[in-house]
């Protein structure tokens, strides 16, 4: 099958501020040494990664104080070019959600909603053609979902997570094109499980293994799906799909927690 890539834009932090001081997932370990410059590096890599593939990616000031700020993803959720501002479930990464507001003010954006309920922007949202794909369980509220729906005027279908290392969405699940995904079953509850398979009955499923090592956490143009390069058992079968997977090495960011899609909020025009 031919695969297509659409040009897009991201918004990116750098990770001039990143470290572990605290712990709000499983995989941050305070105890654990970050290796800032090496983090940098690699956040550069794929920053670069996306213009060489023609993609525009805006960046967002760091401030000091706001360690997980690199995780962009979370800070808002951009579709038809208005943007659903995140509230944040621990107090840690509240200021986060001021910060992507003024940018978005500041960068043109007319249409932005300041939310009531707690969401963690594309961590928990997830945007194929059709339907918003929600997730719920450890940081979004499922009453976000309902002003998710209320305010892009598109379905929102709620997922539940169960297991406290894929504690957002995009851990679990990508969208790989306009109506296809990739998953990790044991992540959902098994009802969630059942909708995920009747929307997507040709999904590709993940094991185990890519899971652990964040191979959900990728991003996809449609053609070009940038994952951690740790997830290997992804690649053939992304390949056999017709997509072409750049494997990148994230491994300092993993520490906080995330990987590609994290550090990559989309501006959906
Ligand atoms: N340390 C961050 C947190 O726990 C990591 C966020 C990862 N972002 C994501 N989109 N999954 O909130």
């Amino acid at each position: 099958m031919r695969r297509d890539a659409t040009p897009r834009r991201y918004l990116m932090c750098p990770p001039e501020h990143f470290k572990v001081t605290y712990s709000i997932n499983p995989w941050m370990d305070p105890a654990k040494p970050v290796d800032l410059p090496l983090a940098l590096a690699q956040w550069e890599d794929l920053r670069d990664r996306y213009r060489s593939l023609g993609h525009t990616v805006e960046t967002l000031d760091p401030r000091p104080g706001l360690p997980d700020m690199v995780y962009a993803a979370n800070g808002a959720t951009v579709i038809d070019g208005r943007v659903l501002g995140a509230r944040f479930a621990y107090p840690e990464r509240a200021a986060e959600a001021e910060a992507h507001l003024e940018w978005f003010r500041a960068n043109g954006f007319t249409d932005v909603h300041e939310p009531s309920h707690i969401n963690e922007g594309e961590g928990d949202f997830a945007v194929t053609a059709d339907w918003i794909l929600a997730g719920r369980g450890f940081r979004s509220s499922p009453l976000s979902h309902d002003e998710a729906q209320e305010f892009f005027g598109r379905p929102v279908i709620g997922l539940d997570l169960v297991d406290p290392r894929y504690y957002h969405l995009d851990t679990a699940l990508c969208v790989l094109d306009a109506h296809e995904v990739m998953y990790y079953p044991e992540a959902f509850s098994p009802g969630s499980r059942a909708v995920l398979r009747r929307l997507f009955p040709d999904a590709l499923i993940a094991t185990a293994q890519d899971a652990s090592v964040l191979g959900m956490n990728a991003v996809s143009d449609g053609r070009h799906v940038v994952l951690p390069q740790g997830a290997t058992g992804l690649f053939g079968p992304l390949r056999e799909r017709g997509f072409e997977p750049i494997g990148m090495d994230l491994g300092e960011l993993l520490k906080g927690g995330g990987s590609v899609k994290c550090c990559t909020l989309e501006l959906r025009a």
